[in-house]
């Protein structure tokens, strides 16, 4: 089949902040770069970001990277690799204030400097006081660093292909990647894409989740294709719920509205987080805060009709501060709920918020897998960042506050990588029709019209399924459960029903490929978490309550081929710091 064929020297897939600060750094270098991005670039999930981004300024409290490190190690339970997260937490400085020169409308404090909030699990010291190290643009940081670095990108030139859907990366029998296979939303032209470098930066995968702050588009798109590609996903078994999503309805309450000194009640007015974490309450990491809300729960102190949700408590902040620094949130209580933050108190439950795994990746981005049971190598022209890749920093619980800046950091290191590789290895590789063949052989799938269940109805099975059985607290026999029922799920995707693929806008297929997506990560979040028998971090085990750190300390890796597990050690050692040794996590 003689396909449309375009050629750069990177394609970037997902167009959040990972993907544009790559494609920043490569613009500004002159290479030709192609973003792929299935939504308009603004409205990439980056853009739903709210709290703020990480980086120890110290504007308002005293702070040190040091200090933001330990922070970090702590929170991940001690599963993070050291030298990434020294790497992350010490670039965070250099990359807020690029930011902040690119444009970015960071909220200010009396003295013209960059404003800084408390958020969750962070410190002063090792341990000691609070510290102030989220910098904000009111609760709406995200989308004020989304639109900066689209228009950085418009100015340097790059090529954006909106509202192009990836159907898979194309590979030579050597195993380099040469490009991707994408489909135009619009017509449903498929285009070749060839490239020395492709980086997935596709973001996250909460729409396996019926509850979850993530948008629509989120279904796991760049980590199925790195499964489909041979690679395998790490750590995919912790997977975190943010505490206060809206009840019953997921969205977003900011965990800054805590750090703005709001907090937590259950149905008897208790301020509860005194009892799970007596010295950070209220922001305590997010693993410990989430599962105190489903103890009140579960336990009978739930508010409401049925019990089913605890209270956000901001009225005493003031009007002035609700409407200052989080009007977002005031925005979404009024439109969601019919309330005022600044007069009452809003139900909240955990959410499924973020992916702490996703496809290994060293810290220049680039994508590491072994050959079976051999070494761990790296993909030729294969980069992964952000929320999709797993670097790892977050480990096995993440830090609010650390995404952005995970995004931003290792989108950047990625880009400056790619400079590098694109001066060593100037010329394409022949591209073989061979390599073409297994994503047109996907396409074809679903290239046709028919009878059947909706996507709709079988994605709702498995958002369904995967809370009942892969929830936050998680047992062996429920989670079996759990994969047989996954497993007969699967068989039910051919036979969806579509629309003819002839007709403009053919959402039903572009859905019956995400729900393809989903399936797998579903997949590869389910058997991690089965196979991990201790709880750490997001992974709570009831059945096996403790963290494990003799059996356990290492990162799982799921391949997608036949369903097999392994595990890799966890990298301890920093670049110039001493290791922070594992410890009791209190807070
Ligand atoms: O609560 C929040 O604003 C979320 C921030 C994050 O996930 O980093």
């Amino acid at each position: 089949m003689s396909l449309p064929k375009r050629r750069f020297d990177s394609l970037i897939i997902g167009a959040g902040g990972a993907g544009l600060n790559a494609a920043l750094r490569l613009s500004a270098a002159d290479a030709r770069v192609a973003v792929v991005s299935k939504v308009f670039p603004t409205r990439s999930h980056t853009v739903a970001a709210q709290g703020g981004v990480n980086a120890a300024l110290a504007n308002v409290l005293p702070d040190d990277w040091h200090w933001h490190m330990f922070d970090t190690v702590k929170g991940s339970d001690y599963l993070g690799d050291q030298d990434a997260i020294e790497y992350m937490c010490r670039e965070a400085i250099p990359t807020v204030y690029e930011l902040e020169h690119a444009g970015v409308p960071f909220s200010r404090l009396d003295n013209g400097r960059i404003y800084q909030r408390a958020f969750g699990g962070m410190s002063q010291n090792f341990g000691g006081d609070q510290a102030a190290r989220t910098c904000a643009a009111a609760d709406r940081t995200g989308h004020a660093i989304l639109h900066t670095l689209y228009q950085q990108n418009l100015r340097a030139r790059t090529h954006f292909f909106d509202e192009f859907f990836a159907i898979d990366l194309l590979r030579d029998e050597e195993g380099a990647i040469l490009g991707a296979l994408v489909l135009e939303i619009e017509t449903g032209a498929p285009l070749v894409i060839e490239a020395k470098t492709t980086l997935l930066a596709t973001g996250g995968y909460g729409q396996v989740f019926r509850t979850t702050t993530n948008a629509f588009i989120n279904t796991g798109d760049g980590m199925a294709m790195a499964l489909r590609a041979g690679v395998p996903l790490q750590d995919m078994e912790f997977f975190q719920f943010h505490p206060t999503g809206v009840a019953g309805k997921g969205m977003l309450i900011t965990e800054g509205a805590r750090g703005e000194g709001g907090y937590l009640m259950n149905v008897r007015g208790e301020r509860f987080m005194e009892r799970y974490a007596p010295k950070a309450l209220d922001l305590a990491s997010r693993d410990v805060v989430s599962r105190a809300i489903a103890t009140e729960v579960r336990e009978g102190r739930g508010c409401g009709e049925e019990g089913d949700h605890v209270l956000l408590k901001l009225d005493h902040l003031g009007r002035d501060v609700v409407g200052r620094r989080l009007p977002g949130i005031s925005e979404i209580c009024r439109t969601f709920l019919g309330i005022d933050p600044a007069e009452e108190p809003i139900p909240v439950f955990p959410t499924a918020h973020y992916a702490m795994g996703g496809i290994p990746t060293d810290r220049l981005g680039r994508v590491v897998a072994p050959a079976r049971h051999g070494p761990e190598e790296v993909v030729p022209g294969l980069y992964a960042a952000g929320e999709c890749a797993c670097v790892s920093v977050h480990g096995a619980n993440r830090l609010g506050g650390n995404s952005l800046l995970d995004i931003l950091v290792f989108g950047r290191a990625a880009g400056n990588d790619i400079i590098q590789f694109l001066k060593e290895k100037p010329n394409h590789r022949p591209l073989p029709d061979s390599a073409v063949e297994p994503a047109l052989a996907r396409l074809a799938r679903w290239d046709r019209k028919g009878e059947g269940e909706t996507v709709h109805a079988v994605k709702a099975d498995l958002r369904k399924l995967m809370e009942d059985h892969c929830g936050v607290f998680r047992t062996e026999a429920v989670m079996a459960e759990g994969v047989d029922k996954l497993k007969a799920l699967r068989e039910r995707i051919d036979g969806v029903r579509l629309r003819d693929h002839s007709q403009t806008f053919n959402t039903a297929r572009i859905e019956a490929l995400e729900l393809d997506n989903l399936v797998d990560v579903g997949m590869a979040t389910l058997m991690s978490a089965l196979y991990r028998q201790e709880s750490r971090g997001a992974h709570s085990r009831v059945d096996f309550p403790k963290r494990d750190d003799a059996n356990w300390m290492k990162h799982s890796l799921y391949f997608r081929e036949g369903d097999r597990m392994d595990f890799k050690p966890v990298r301890t050692k920093p670049l110039t710091v001493e290791s922070f040794p594992p410890k009791e996590r209190v807070y």
